[in-house]
């Protein structure tokens, strides 16, 4: 299957950083793999209407239509201004907006009711690991977080463990096969065999320097990539490598 590569602005960039999004744009004219990028809200309409093979995708999203919610925006929002991915249960949403596995679950809802993807991003902290609870950590975030409907077409799963995210530190090889074959056991075991063609992505600290090895690994069809995804230059290396990858 081919690959996905997501960039994660988080809460960076400026109206100015629309002509990064343009230069990953016409990249995205030579390489054989899915692109997306997921700026801040306010970027959303202008970086759809600027873009041409490039998808769009949101960061977070309101598990309501709409409503009396001030300061939230629903899924259909932001699928009329372009998105066509919305991230949802992020580690800095679950530790900062106190998101719980019921929440992500909630809002994965709401954003196949848009009809878009949702990324729903999992993954254990440092703690977690060093005590070898990851395995069982990433059970109770898919059982609890995932909605009873998952197909290729509606969910993407994003393997982040907390403690690689914006540290440079990546998992050993080993490590991310055993979490992405783990994922995959569960998906295909819930949701049938069409969960085989369900992408697991990996993110934490990927960059140009470690993706080949990483889009190598079994079971990791693709990235979701914080820091590096806001240089266009460090981000092409990213998916220039996973376009290069069988
Ligand atoms: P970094 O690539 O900066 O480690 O961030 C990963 C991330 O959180 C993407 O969602």
């Amino acid at each position: 299957m081919s690959k996905l590569v997501a960039g994660n602005w988080k809460m960076f960039g400026d109206i100015n950083m629309i002509s990064e999004i343009k230069k990953i744009d016409q990249h995205c004219n030579e390489i054989d793999c899915e692109v997306a990028i997921c700026p801040p809200f306010p970027l959303l309409f202008s970086a759809n209407e600027q873009t041409e093979n490039i998808k769009i995708g949101a960061q977070s999203c309101h598990v309501n239509i709409n409503g009396a919610h001030t300061g939230e925006v629903s899924a259909e929002m932001l699928v009329e201004v372009g998105a066509q991915f919305i991230l949802v249960g992020h580690s800095e949403r679950r530790q900062n907006n106190n998101e719980t596995n019921n929440v992500v679950k909630l809002k994965s809802e709401a954003v196949h009711r848009s009809g878009a993807t949702a990324i729903v991003c999992i993954g254990e902290t440092l703690e977690e690991r060093k005590e070898e609870k990851t395995l069982s950590v990433l059970q109770e975030q898919m059982l609890s977080s995932l909605p009873t409907k998952v197909t290729p077409q509606n969910t993407v799963i994003a393997y982040e463990p907390v403690w690689a995210i914006g540290t440079g530190l990546v998992p050993e090889t080993d490590q991310i096969r055993a979490a992405h074959s783990f994922i995959r056991g569960f998906l295909v075991s819930t949701y049938g065999a069409e969960a085989h063609n369900v992408k697991i992505l990996y993110g934490g600290s990927v960059k140009g320097s470690n993706a080949k090895e990483i889009f190598s690994i079994a079971n990791v069809n693709g990235a979701l990539v914080g820091g590096a995804s806001l240089k266009s230059s460090d981000f092409i290396e990213i998916i220039t490598a996973a376009s290069n990858s069988v």
